[in-house]
């Protein structure tokens, strides 16, 4: 049997902190709470599995208006570092988003070929509005044109990893975003 490499912690180098995050995730989620004070049904928040997962339990917390939290699962990378092109939907939401205001929830922007994906398998649903909130972005690297609507941080073109984004599914679960050491 093939032993699937550990990683840890130590193998991580902090590029921002929990605090930062933390920070940064109240003052997105009340930017939120502002645009969309005057809505008359609850903001769908989607967010985007499974990267996106920790970025959407947090930003949905910082937001004070109404809102219903639903996923969507793709997948763009096949276990590598680097993106295929190519999206696959894995599981899709289960209502009905049209006359909705609609918010995504991604960790990450590298290439824009999932959002463009996502935008416009979305977009033929007949959202009211339909917007992007990410994390990340690796402006560098944004080629698919996508404007991010409420961005945490743009960074360096790096492979980072934590705070859901894995390197071969594994530590999602680090509170902070770091890079691999050796890369
Ligand atoms: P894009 O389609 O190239 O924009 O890639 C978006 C997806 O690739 C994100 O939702 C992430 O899941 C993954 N991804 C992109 N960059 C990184 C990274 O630096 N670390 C981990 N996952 C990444
Ligand atoms: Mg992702």
């Amino acid at each position: 049997m093939l032993m699937e490499k550990q990683y840890t912690r130590s193998d991580v180098d902090v590029l921002l902190s929990a605090e930062q995050i933390s920070k940064r995730t109240a003052e997105l989620g009340g930017q939120i709470s502002l645009d969309y004070a005057d809505i008359e049904q609850p903001l769908i928040i989607v967010g985007i599995l499974k990267g996106g997962y920790v970025f959407t339990a947090d930003l949905a917390r910082s937001i004070d208006i109404s809102v219903e939290v639903d996923f969507l699962r793709v997948a763009s990378y096949h276990g590598g570092t680097e993106t295929t092109g190519e999206v696959t939907y894995i599981l899709d939401l289960d209502r009905d988003i049209e006359g909705r205001d609609v918010l995504l929830v991604e960790d990450i922007v590298d290439t824009g070929t999932t959002m463009k994906s996502l935008l416009r398998h979305l977009g033929l649903r007949n959202p009211k509005s339909l917007k992007i909130a990410s994390l990340l972005e690796k402006p560098e690297k944004n080629t698919a044109g996508i404007k991010v609507d409420y961005l945490g941080f743009a960074i360096e073109n790096k492979f980072v990893v934590g705070y859901g984004l894995d390197v071969d599914e594994q530590l999602r679960e680090l509170p902070f975003v770091g890079v691999m050491k050796n890369t």
